[in-house]
């Protein structure tokens, strides 16, 4: 059998040439034997054009995008979308100190998660950040003493849970009771009575992000419904709400998932907020997938091909260390040949040199390939480099971003020296 044709999700930034896949202007088996694999390789134009329908959407509004950086933290990415006028959406101290360290302004970064230690409070309060998504309501007590002691005044929003089902991968979604995040919607206006009444925060929004990987515009309309009436409710109750920040979540095509267009999605949204009379209001979202899924590939190298009775393996040099995502979350990411062989094609499982049966990058895929062939994991650009480890004493990958014809090594591969550094012998 020969290889079924795929579609290229991230076309057109991904093409074929000459038998050979390329991003924008450089061809990527060039780029495999010139910087070795496994490689992540970004197309920048692929990161613009996904912001592109975002900017599009809120033209004319007082809006502001803030990339979720945790979907691809490297500094030369954060660089671009920083260029590009975004603010970030960070989780860690760490995050805010890239945010600085690639150029980003801190007064266009907003603070999310459930566990944010004293002393990133402080950090991000002395940078001047320009919102702290407050998760609790022990959070909020904690955030106005750290504020006090500063003598700052910590402007914050209160990440609601509206118990909306995303329809994602369990571990993906976020926006149900049972879920750690945010405080729940019947808490919400407490909450703020709470917030209101402490003298080192001041509230300046309301919050809310669901889960990831959302392919459909329902449960973002449901979400939006109950956001709005609890807004009402508070500001009835004497708290102004100034911004209302709706998340990030937006699915991409990995393998033929249809998740709308941010544009036709945002369309549909701002419909509802200019119906119920909020279309003025401050918006802001923090999509992160969405932007840089689908503008990264993974190269690799087959190191052996290995038949079996039950299963043809074929051995690859990236791993799940590399690209955690099918081992964590059953995830399906495209596999294509860097360069078209033709011939027959076996049915091969695909995996990594870690040794764990979980260690698979993909399943029965239909593969014309020999050792050292090369090949691309696409749809790489999120939570790929992001969530990778040492795991095996595995070197993270280097990272390249190309721009038209001009190649950025953005980060270099990570030597054994890198790996034991702070280490010592007892
Ligand atoms: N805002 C908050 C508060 C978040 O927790 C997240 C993602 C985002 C925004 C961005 O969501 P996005 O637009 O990227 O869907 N590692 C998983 C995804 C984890 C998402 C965590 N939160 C994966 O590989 O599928």
């Amino acid at each position: 059998m020969t290889m079924p044709p795929i579609d290229l999700p991230g076309a057109p930034f991904l093409s074929q040439r000459q038998g050979h896949l390329w991003v924008e202007e450089v061809c990527l088996s060039t780029l495999a034997h010139q910087y070795g694999t496994p490689l992540f390789v970004y197309s920048k134009a692929a990161m613009l054009g996904a912001l592109a329908p975002y900017q599009k959407a809120f033209a004319g509004r007082d809006a502001q995008v803030h990339y979720a950086m945790k979907a691809n933290s490297a500094l030369g990415v954060l660089q671009v979308f920083a260029q590009a006028g975004c603010g970030f959406d960070i989780v860690s101290g760490g995050e805010l100190s890239r945010v600085l360290a690639a150029g980003g302004q801190a007064n266009k970064v907003i603070f999310s998660g459930v566990g944010k230690t004293r002393a990133e409070m402080r950090q991000a309060l002395e940078a001047g950040i320009a919102c702290f998504n407050v998760e609790s309501e022990a959070e909020l007590d904690v955030l106005s003493a750290v504020a006090l002691s500063c003598g700052k005044v910590a402007p914050v929003s209160i990440r609601v849970n509206p118990n909306v089902d995303p329809q994602t991968h369990p571990y993906i979604s976020t926006g149900l009771k049972g879920n750690k995040f945010g405080i729940a919607h019947e808490d919400t206006l407490r909450g703020y009575l709470h917030a209101a009444s402490l003298p080192g925060l001041k509230v300046v929004g309301i919050d809310c992000h669901i889960g990831s990987q959302i392919t459909s515009a329902g449960p973002y309309l449901d979400a939006l419904d109950k956001v709005l009436d609890l807004v009402e409710a508070i500001e009835a109750a004497g708290v102004p709400i100034p911004h209302l920040d709706f998340g990030g979540g937006l699915g991409i095509n990995y393998n033929g998932d249809t998740p709308p267009a941010a544009d036709a999605l945002w369309a549909q949204l701002l419909a509802r907020l200019d119906a119920r009379g909020f279309g003025k209001r401050r918006l802001m979202i923090e999509p992160g997938r969405s932007l840089v899924g689908n503008a990264g590939v993974c190269l690799t190298e087959v190191l052996y091909l290995k038949p079996g009775e039950q299963k043809n393996f074929c051995i690859i040099d990236a791993a799940m260390n590399d690209l955690p995502r099918p081992a964590m979350y059953q995830a399906f990411h495209h596999i294509v040949p860097l360069a078209q062989r033709g011939g027959e094609a076996t049915v091969y499982d695909v995996v990594g040199p870690v040794c764990e049966s979980g260690d698979w990058i993909g399943r029965d895929r239909w593969l014309s390939v020999q050792a050292g062939d090369h090949l691309a994991v696409l749809s790489a650009g999120a939570y790929c480099m992001s969530m990778a480890s040492n795991y095996n004493t595995r070197g993270r990958a280097a990272e390249v971003l190309v721009d038209g014809d001009k190649v950025h090594v953005i980060r270099e591969r990570e030597t054994l020296a890198d790996q034991m550094r702070g280490e010592r012998l007892i």
